[in-house]
């Protein structure tokens, strides 16, 4: 699958976004090692703290689903140049070791980047042994 296709799927999800607070819309599509795509968006709470990042969705979405290996995550919001993922969903994405994370913006703009270079130095299981 391309980085152009997983994307469009990302774009898609965006449109299910539930984001009555922040009126921010984000999509995401995760590439998993059998082939399928899980999409996502992001899940807003009237008790704030309690929403749900497009790019955890997508994830949790393919991992409930028994998929152990994920080869790609794309993310896309209305933002200025490429949506780049927040600092819990780098944390997520280095548990899963997904490594290659394809960001864009409604203009199509697009900027992919490696695990290492989204969140060097993570913290990880190693560290609690
Ligand atoms: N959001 C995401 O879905 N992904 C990100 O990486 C950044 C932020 C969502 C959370 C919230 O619903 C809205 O965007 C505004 O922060």
């Amino acid at each position: 699958m391309t980085e152009e296709k997983l994307m469009e799927v990302a774009r898609k999800y965006r449109e299910n976004a539930y984001a009555p607070y922040s009126k921010f819309k984000v999509g995401a599509a995760v590439l998993a090692g059998s082939g399928r795509v899980y999409g996502g968006c992001n899940i807003e709470n009237s008790s704030y703290s309690l929403g749900n990042c497009a790019e955890r969705t997508a994830i949790f979405k393919a991992v409930s689903e028994g998929e152990n290996e994920l080869e790609a995550l794309a993310v896309v919001a209305d933002t200025d140049g490429p949506c780049a993922p927040c600092g819990a969903c780098r944390q997520v994405i280095a548990e899963f070791g997904i490594p290659r994370i394809i960001m864009g913006n409604m203009k199509g703009e697009v900027r992919i980047a490696t695990l290492e270079e989204l969140l060097p130095f993570a913290f990880s299981a190693e560290e609690l042994t």
